[in-house]
């Protein structure tokens, strides 16, 4: 716990204790820090970049995000087969690159030896698969990450798993306070917080671990600092739930005007979006 939280901590213990206000399950949040903050609280998210412009999770995207306005970078990692982590969405790689097969079967050689760009357009055919060490570099002193744990890279094992390695790449690029975790396998929340308790991590919905939880309920569960879910999963009780117990919220993937509006409207944190030149505008409009 950083000394500021535990000033405020220390303080809520004292009121506690002093019968002042009642014991919530988990008051305090932590939340990255952003680097280009522009002071309304809110966050814009650059989901996988800017990939509504440019192939997604690649160096061309991020730039293209960070120059666009984005407060923070989401992206996706994977581990190669020699378990280095890659930034890559999908578990198979024909679709979004010219090899095929699964990522976790090919080393790092392997995998920077693709095309990662030109599936999207032949002018980006020199993109490459990113390292996540690779983006953490790009983004240091720059731009907050949000780091999307895949669920296939997540074992039950936490020394030398998916988490401990990221988390070490974080440290050594300095980027421990600019850094959210994610997954939709809320091991990663479990295995982050013993790993490192000031790290902020955030649970991705996933319905069928979930059963009929409320946000609270899980977020106290897994001792985690916000919920990320998709336009639809924010449904009102859901809503009603995350304000009543001042958890952060950030919802994917939300690429329209209207629906921007309409999450900007309810107060969410923060929304991943594929083109955040187009959220900013909007929310420099709202703002004028
Ligand atoms: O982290 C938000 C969003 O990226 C989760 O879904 O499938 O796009 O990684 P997905
Ligand atoms: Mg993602």
């Amino acid at each position: 716990m950083k000394t500021g939280w535990l000033i405020i901590f220390f303080m809520l213990s004292g009121m506690i204790a002093a019968g002042n206000i009642q014991q919530s399950e988990k008051s305090i949040s932590m939340l990255p820090k952003i680097y280009n903050d522009d002071g309304d609280g809110f966050i814009i998210i650059g989901h996988r970049g800017a990939s509504a412009y440019f192939p997604e999770n690649t160096m061309a995207a991020f730039r293209a995000a960070h120059s666009m306005g984005a407060e923070m970078i989401e992206l996706d990692v994977l581990l190669s087969k020699d378990g280095v982590p890659v930034v890559f969405h999908d578990a198979e790689l024909d679709d979004h690159t010219n090899g095929s097969g699964l990522v976790s079967d090919h080393t790092l050689k392997e995998l920077k030896a693709l095309d990662a760009g030109g599936w999207f357009d032949p002018k980006f055919s020199d993109q490459r698969i990113p390292t996540l060490e690779e983006v953490l570099q790009f983004a240091s002193g720059k731009i907050a990450l949000n780091i999307e744990i895949k669920s296939e890279a997540v074992t039950g094992e936490m020394e030398g798993g998916v988490e401990e390695k990221c988390l070490r790449l974080v440290k050594q690029y300095d980027m421990q306070d600019h850094v959210l975790f994610s997954s939709f396998d809320y091991r990663v929340a479990s295995h982050i917080n013993r790993l490192d308790p000031d790290m902020p991590v955030a649970l991705l919905y996933y319905k069928k671990t979930s059963g009929k939880k409320l946000p609270s309920e899980l977020v106290n569960e897994y001792d985690a600092d916000a919920f990320n879910c998709s336009f639809s999963q924010l449904t009102k009780k859901r809503l009603k739930d995350l304000r009543a117990h001042e958890i952060p919220v950030f919802v994917y993937t939300v690429n329209q005007k209207r629906r921007m509006q309409k999450l900007l409207d309810k107060g969410v944190t923060g929304i991943f979006t594929d083109k955040p030149d187009l959220l900013k505008s909007l929310i420099e409009e709202r703002t004028e």
